[in-house]
């Protein structure tokens, strides 16, 4: 993971932590003056992963907002949320969004209703840990599930697809699309895809679509945008 300067920022302090509003800007120039709208996401920058906005997220929000025809009217989860950029741009543009992270990180499943409600859409929320298997999984058929930078620690690896995994087999039209940093090459996402059974379906380079006054902002990242299927 690496930092993102996306976005204007305002900040509330108190005393032990820093709350922050950051705007995300869509259509148009993407930026204030010259947007078709904008998703206001509540961060707060001394606390953990699921708090702050990560560079994967702005890519993968961009391109679910390129791509909105596809997303419209679809049933949408997002996995590892967080702040879940992407997911309420998938909202905003029609999809009946679940919004998703750790069963038992109460903050950051509270702070994702209230980014909810700030952006004026009705997504879901709902605690989904990788890899455990509470009732409320077998109920799920996402057409599309969506990951942004859920692939940074391999520790985690074997629990994030056992679930993806699972949740294609629950809906095997389904699609897995999510964006990661690119540090050690194509052959971890080639040996996952073996070792799950399942096949990368299409492969970007997060920069090729993004507009340049994003870009700019995440200079320095290789960030890769991948779908995932399950390989019949
Ligand atoms: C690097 S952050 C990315 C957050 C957000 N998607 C973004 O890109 O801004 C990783 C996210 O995965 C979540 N996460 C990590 N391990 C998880 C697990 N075992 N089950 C569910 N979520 C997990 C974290 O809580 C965090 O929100």
């Amino acid at each position: 993971m690496e930092t993102s300067s996306e976005g204007s920022r305002s900040s509330s302090d108190s005393a032990t932590r820093m709350t922050t509003i950051s705007h995300h800007y869509f259509g148009g120039g993407s930026s204030q003056f010259d947007h078709l709208f904008s998703v206001e996401i509540i961060e707060n920058m001394e606390d953990e992963y699921g708090m702050f906005v990560w560079p994967c997220s702005i890519v993968l929000s961009e391109y679910v907002w390129l791509q909105r025809s596809r997303f419209q009217g679809v049933s949408v989860l997002e996995l590892g949320a967080g702040t879940s950029l992407p997911g309420i741009v998938a909202a905003k543009v029609g999809s009946d969004v679940i919004l998703t992270d750790k069963s038992h990180n109460s903050e950051v499943l509270s702070n994702m209703r209230s980014i909810s409600d700030q952006n004026k859409v009705n997504c879901q929320i709902l605690g989904l840990s990788w890899g455990e298997w509470d009732s409320n999984i077998f109920n799920l058929h996402p057409k599309i599930i969506l990951g942004a930078d859920v692939l940074y620690d391999t520790t985690g690896f074997d629990d994030l697809f056992a679930t993806v995994t699972f949740l294609l087999k629950n809906s095997p039209e389904a699609v897995f699309i999510t964006t990661y940093h690119n540090r050690s090459g194509h052959h971890l996402i080639e040996m996952l895809m073996v070792k799950w059974g399942l096949k990368c379906i299409r492969l970007l380079d997060g920069f090729s679509f993004m507009p340049p006054q994003k870009a700019s902002s995440l200079q320095g990242s290789n960030i890769q945008l991948i779908e995932i299927t399950l390989h019949k």
